[in-house]
């Protein structure tokens, strides 16, 4: 199993380049089995999520082949679909494998899809998910760990959903299947998330008729077929979110080009907040620079336009270095403070209560041996690398692996010291 091995210390300066958002690149994908046609994807990043979500459509007897200019271009051809199934050996690697449910049971009226187990981060169930399918008229079951469902008559048909809770692959899995459903769909306390909202743009370029993108309700009239087309995702805001966070806790300089500036809105009023300087350059690139003293702020997570969830670790990283009390409360997920723990072992002063972590700073913190929980975590480790006295060595990296694009050189291309040991 790889690791890093950071020596913290050292200011950050320079150019990064953002990748395709990887929430956005895997609904996406799942979206082309919806088509007999060919569909191109571009600007995918080459992560190991999409790596798998490959493994899944080629499973189901699509064709995905990958080309690599800058970034990757995808092309799916899925014209039979004989094979309507995401197995547990891939689900349990990925949870967003469930995001193929609504597009099989949208093409072909069925679906066996592995039930996916709870994650470091919390139980996260589909009962949302299943719940809206069983309103369109699916009949689901399970058996034997997995979900098994079947559209009556062959097709879904509209409905009327409210989500008790805003769920983003849930809200992308009612939209994929509503497309292709006979009559209209209206889904209410539907997620707003960027990611949801590219999907939809992809949607109606293959045919789909969806309004209400970016609001609470989202109203699809379903078609008959949908058709091939070419999409290229949006850029990664939490990778971009992760890199302004770098900047600013290094007390570095850093300009992030490729970034989408309006989906960063929460993140850029913290980052300021806290006393960093962020600057909107352009339509695609921000600059940060450190302040000479950060200053404590509050965050809670919320649904977007609120502060995401999965920028949460990256700034609890910040908070250790800042003067002063910061109240980081995570509404989303029930288990999502693991690497404050070993931020802690690190020398961070946080206390924990239920969802709510209390961090006092700034801290010293030194560098020592990390355990990386998961994805967002991981983040938040480097990032408390990046300013830990002497060397810090970060374990099963495989988890940054599923959504940072070649990190360990992004980050070097600005000056970090880190470096990747391989399967020590
Ligand atoms: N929930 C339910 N029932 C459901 C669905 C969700 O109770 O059927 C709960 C979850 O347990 C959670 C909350 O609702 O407490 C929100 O979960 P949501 O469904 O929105 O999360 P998700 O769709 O599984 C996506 C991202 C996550 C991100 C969350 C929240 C993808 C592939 N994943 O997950 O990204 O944290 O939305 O914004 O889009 C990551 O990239 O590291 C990551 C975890």
């Amino acid at each position: 199993m790889d690791k890093f091995r950071i020596k913290g210390g050292k200011a950050l300066r320079g150019t990064v380049a953002i990748s395709g958002a990887k929430n956005s690149a895997l609904p996406v994908m799942a979206a082309a089995l919806l088509t007999a046609e060919k569909v191109t994807l571009h600007n995918i990043p080459k992560v190991r999520d999409l790596i798998t979500m490959s493994k899944l459509l080629a499973f189901m007897h699509a064709n995905v082949s990958v080309t690599e200019f800058p970034s990757s271009h995808y092309v799916i051809e899925a014209p039979k679909l004989n094979h309507a199934e995401a197995p547990y050996e891939l689900v349990k690697t990925m949870r967003a494998s469930v995001l193929t449910l609504g597009p099989l049971m949208a093409r072909v009226g069925m679906a066996r899809v592995s039930l996916p187990g709870g994650c470091a981060i919390g139980a996260r169930p589909v009962d949302l998910h299943l719940k809206a399918l069983e309103q369109m008229g699916a009949e689901i079951g399970t058996s034997h760990g997995y979900i098994e469902a079947r559209a009556l008559k062959g097709r879904l048909k509209g409905a009327h959903i409210v989500f008790e809770k805003i769920t983003v692959t849930g809200t992308e899995n009612i939209l994929m299947a509503a497309a292709l459903a006979d009559g209209e769909t209206v889904l209410e306390n539907a997620a707003r998330e960027p990611e949801v909202t590219d999907l939809v743009v992809m949607l109606r370029k293959m045919g789909a008729q969806i309004e209400g993108d970016g609001t609470p309700t989202l109203r699809i009239r379903g078609v008959e077929k949908l058709h091939g087309t070419e999409h290229t995702v949006i850029p990664d805001r939490i990778e971009a979110g992760t890199f302004l966070v770098a900047g600013a806790i290094t007390a570095g300089d850093l300009t992030i080009t490729h970034c989408a500036p309006e989906h960063l809105g929460a993140v850029r009023a913290k980052l300021e907040q806290a006393g960093a300087h962020v600057e909107i350059v352009n339509e695609t690139t921000m600059r940060v620079r450190g302040a000479k003293k950060l200053v404590g702020a509050d965050v809670a997570t919320e649904e977007y336009p609120g502060f995401a969830t999965d920028m949460q670790a990256q700034f609890m990283a910040l908070a250790t270095q800042a003067e002063g009390t910061s109240v980081i409360t995570e509404k989303i997920f029930e288990n999502r403070f693991l690497h404050a723990s070993e931020m802690i072992r690190m020398g961070a002063n946080i206390s924990i209560d239920g969802h709510t972590a209390v961090v006092h700073g700034p801290a010293q913190l030194s560098g020592t041996t990390v355990q990386a929980s998961d994805l967002r975590a991981s983040a938040g480790l480097v990032l408390a690398g990046l300013v830990a006295n002497g060397e810090m060595l970060i374990e099963r990296v495989y988890h940054i692996d599923r959504g940072y694009e070649r990190i360990v050189e992004k980050l070097r291309g600005v000056g970090a010291d880190i470096e990747r040991v391989h399967g020590a």
